[in-house]
């Protein structure tokens, strides 16, 4: 696994270990806070950790080949505030680390089953963009970010690999993603809002209009399906969570948590991505998995970190 100490990383890791796995955790950073704050203290020692950086080709070889790696859960990246500082960083992190990754699966000659990845719905550009309603896995790509273009070079680097080397990939493209664990990134804000609720501080989102929020298990749950797939070809999924407006996730987080009542607003500044997407073709082929509703991923998110917070380990060093 790439990616492993970020936050679908570290649901994807709890999902792993669950099942009994024993993943490589391969990580630039030095600090998997993140999965100790969803697995506990102990859940370190129950992985192996590769230090290393994804825009290094020997080093992401290396692990492959010394670890005996059979499936490739792929998620380092840069988010796109960091793309936006510096895209030359973000290219090398982004295209050439992915690029990496099936390198090494070809040097593997054979013995990796499958590469699964994150891929975005930022490859999307705004809703102004396409006719109206949920936007298809087929739907011409415009992207508006540096971000989106890096995820539309992995999508199409897959593409590429699967025609000349016969490497199976999975592909997903989730928008915003909330839950335990979510703290950085543009989209983070509604989790920060819900931590913002249970510590009792005030915290205003940054954008508004609509967006299609997936709680961040249910972003796991597919990760997980795809690499124990047996389907072939270089496969890419919309993942649809709830389209809902940002003024309304809001009043559902006051509603969840009365106490966060007037300390809570956003900026009514929509975001250039799609507010609705159609998952269809992730139903078909790794379904069914009905996502969970907002209301109860917001639900589950407020008591997850109320628990932490009783328990003194939640970790809000982003709201500082
Ligand atoms: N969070 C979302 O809303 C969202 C939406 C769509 C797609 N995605 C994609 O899902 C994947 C995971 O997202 P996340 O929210 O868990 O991100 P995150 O920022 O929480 O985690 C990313 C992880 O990658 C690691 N990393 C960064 N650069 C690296 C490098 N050079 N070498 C090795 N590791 C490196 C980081 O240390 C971090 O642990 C990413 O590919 C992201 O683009 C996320």
């Amino acid at each position: 696994m790439t990616g492993a100490f970020g936050c679908i990383g570290a649901w994807v890791v709890r999902g792993l270990l669950a099942s009994g796995e024993r993943p490589v955790a391969f990580d630039l950073g030095d600090d998997p806070w993140r999965l100790r704050m969803l697995g506990g203290d102990d859940v370190v020692g129950r992985l192996t950790i590769v230090r290393g950086d994804i825009a290094d080709r020997e080093a992401v070889a290396r692990v492959v080949g010394e670890h005996g790696v059979r499936r490739i859960v792929h998620l380092a990246a840069w988010q796109i505030p960091l793309c936006r500082q510096d895209p030359s960083r973000g290219a090398l992190v982004n295209v050439v680390g992915t690029a990496n990754v099936f390198e090494a699966v070809r040097a593997a000659a054979g013995r990796v089953e499958r590469v699964v990845y994150a891929s975005s719905a930022a490859v999307f550009g705004p809703p102004s963009a396409y006719p109206p309603g949920p936007i298809r896995d087929d739907a011409p790509p415009r992207p508006a970010t540096h971000y989106g273009v890096y995820k539309v070079a992995n999508e199409e680097t897959a593409r590429v690999y699967w025609e000349e080397h016969r490497i199976p990939s999975m592909g997903f493209r989730p928008l915003s993603v909330y839950g335990p664990g979510r703290d950085f990134g543009l989209t983070a804000d509604p989790t920060l809002a819900m931590k913002a609720a249970v510590l009792g501080r005030p915290f205003r989102i940054r954008w508004g209009g609509g967006t299609d929020l997936i709680y961040v298990e249910d972003v796991a749950r597919a990760l997980l399906a795809a690499a124990a797939s047996r389907l072939d070809g270089a496969r890419v999924y919309n993942l649809h969570g709830a389209s809902a407006r940002i003024a309304d996730v809001v009043g559902l987080i006051e509603a969840a948590w009365p106490a966060a009542r007037g300390r809570l607003g956003h900026v009514e500044e929509p975001i250039p991505f799609p507010d609705a997407l159609d998952d269809t073709r992730y139903q078909q082929d790794l379904g069914p998995a009905p996502p969970t509703p907002l209301a109860d991923g917001i639900r589950k998110t407020l008591d997850e970190f109320c628990r932490l917070q009783e328990a003194g380990r939640l970790d809000a060093r982003e709201l500082a």
